[in-house]
């Protein structure tokens, strides 16, 4: 597999946190204790999306579905989806330890502030858990994302190669 320079970035959740403000026509929820597989497919189908023009990657749904349910720090209240009407357009899937493992946006989508408003929810989510502070990891050369991190008070911390 091709590797890739990463940046990790982090926020310290002490202080006010913005809160999210939605598109009208969207409104965000959780995966659900007993997630739905329909809901999984779903999120899974925007990362897919999200992602097919680069800034990251995943794998099929058959093996990213087993693999994200039995890992230790998987939890569905951490995996926000953005839903508009019946389609989930935006996901962010977040693990225990205050990490946002994923954040896509269907390219239909997007400039109309939803990851933005996800962004901001995990951040909440986060410091309600008590955690002191949020990191992603984002790709060196994605500086659209970048661009949203940044304005969302993270900063890069280390470079890494992934
Ligand atoms: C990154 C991503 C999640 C942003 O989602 P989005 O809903 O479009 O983001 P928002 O509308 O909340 O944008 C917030 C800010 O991010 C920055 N931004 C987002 N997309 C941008 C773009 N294409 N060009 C320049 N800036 C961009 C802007 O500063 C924007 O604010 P503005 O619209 O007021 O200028 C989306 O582009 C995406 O899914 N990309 C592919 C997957 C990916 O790269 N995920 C991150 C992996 S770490």
């Amino acid at each position: 597999m091709a590797q890739h320079i990463v940046l990790r970035m982090r926020r310290e959740l002490s202080g006010d946190i913005e809160q999210p403000v939605w598109p009208t026509d969207v409104v965000c929820r959780t995966l659900g204790t007993k997630p739905d597989k329909r809901d999984a497919k779903a999120a899974h189908s925007v990362l897919e999306a999200g992602f097919w023009e680069g800034g990251g990657g995943a794998p099929i749904f058959r093996k990213w579905w087993p693999q994200l349910r039995k890992d230790k720090e998987f939890d569905p209240a951490l995996v926000f989806l953005a839903v508009q009407g019946k389609d989930v357009i935006g996901m962010a899937q977040c693990w225990t330890s205050a990490f946002l493992k994923d954040l896509a946006v269907h390219p239909r989508a997007r400039r109309r502030g939803v990851g933005r408003a996800l962004m901001l929810t995990a951040f909440h989510a986060f410091a309600g858990r008590g955690a002191r502070y949020v990191d992603l990891k984002v790709r060196e050369e994605n500086a659209n994302a970048q661009r949203l991190y940044r304005e969302l008070g993270m900063a890069v911390v280390a470079r890494e190669s992934d």
